[in-house]
């Protein structure tokens, strides 16, 4: 088989840096980007393009068969804030579009399947600090509901039908190069815009909401590292837990403030709070560490660093 690979929903948050680094690594012809609608400069430039609907399972066939695809990445999926406003469009694009891949894979039309999972399958009866890979799972958003399921859907596609599907938990993702897309942690990106453009900021989270967050970079990393590990090193089916740091709002304000002293923030708590009350504080992620040698590289203060410098420049 060849080892051309698809991406769906690449012009969003993390398809786009991830369609960039696969262009990267397998080169520009290789890696199809494909979405429901045109992304960045970048990403249309660099490699072919496929305006392509996740929930259209004869029109992801016929592209798989027609560029001989092997692996496919599902990065699409209505985020968590969205989805509340939106319960049942998120289940069946959330949905749908994990089965249609899954079934791809199930009749060996694809080889290996990359599907992120988030830190919202965990709910309010999960422990906060450090939650482990094993717990409570009681998700209380659409969202989280709909990755929970997911995850045991790819679970079952693994142990009955042998589908080789990789996932990751995400914690929230902060990146310059495309702004997020609906999600609950997006004011860990839109604090960045704000205080270079105007100085202040109004967070729709209170003050001391302690969540897991990730450097895109990290994020990008991990996925790329889990699909090349040795397929006997994946021993978590269902989705591993990924950490790199955790902070509150007011934590943030603070490591901007050491480069911007004059950035102001304050307190609008919006119906995001019920959701980010919801979840962990802090993530073990010792399996993805053990099982195929995931370290995170990028703390608060160089994630701060990393921003300033790319969203000035
Ligand atoms: N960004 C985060 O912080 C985060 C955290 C945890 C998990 N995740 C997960 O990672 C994945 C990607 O997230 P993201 O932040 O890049 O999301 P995003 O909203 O930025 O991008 C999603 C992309 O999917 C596309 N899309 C929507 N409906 C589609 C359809 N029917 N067919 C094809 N494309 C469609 C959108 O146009 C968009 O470009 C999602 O599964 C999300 O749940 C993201």
């Amino acid at each position: 088989m060849s080892n051309y690979i698809l991406i769906i929903g690449a012009c969003g948050q993390i398809g786009t840096e991830l369609t960039l680094a696969l262009r990267e690594k397998h080169g520009n012809d290789h890696v199809i980007a494909s979405d429901i609608r045109e992304g960045g400069e970048s990403l249309m430039n660099s490699g072919p393009f496929e305006i392509l609907d996740a929930t259209d399972y004869a029109a992801i066939e016929d592209i798989v068969m027609h560029y001989e695809i092997s692996e496919v990445y599902l990065m699409a999926a209505m985020l968590s804030a969205t989805a509340e406003k939106f319960p049942m469009r998120a289940w069946n694009l959330n949905m749908n579009s994990l089965f249609n891949i899954l079934n791809l894979a199930k009749e060996k039309k694809i080889e290996k399947v990359f599907w992120p999972s988030s830190i919202a399958v965990f709910g309010p009866n999960t422990p906060k600090e450090n939650t482990p890979q094993n717990t409570i799972m009681e998700p209380s958003t659409v969202y989280g509901i709909s990755k929970q399921s997911g995850e045991r859907w790819c679970e079952y596609y693994f142990n009955k039908f042998n589908v080789d599907v990789r996932s990751i938990r995400y914690p929230g993702l902060i990146s310059w190069k495309t702004m997020p897309g609906g999600g609950t942690t997006d004011y860990a990106v839109e604090i960045y815009h704000k205080a270079l453009s105007e100085g202040s900021y109004t967070c729709f989270l209170k003050e001391d909401t302690a969540l897991p967050m990730m450097f895109m970079d990290d994020a990008i990393q991990a996925t790329l590292q889990i699909m090349e590990a040795d397929i006997g090193n994946v021993k978590v089916r269902s989705s591993y837990n990924l950490a790199a740091m955790s902070f509150t709002p007011k934590q943030m304000a603070k490591s901007i403030q050491a480069h911007i002293p004059t950035f102001k923030i304050s307190y609008q708590p919006d119906f995001r709070q019920v959701i980010a009350d919801s979840w962990p504080s802090s993530i073990d992620d010792s399996l993805a560490k053990k099982d195929w040698e995931w370290q995170s590289r990028f703390d608060l203060e160089k994630t701060t660093k990393e921003m300033l410098e790319n969203l000035s420049s």
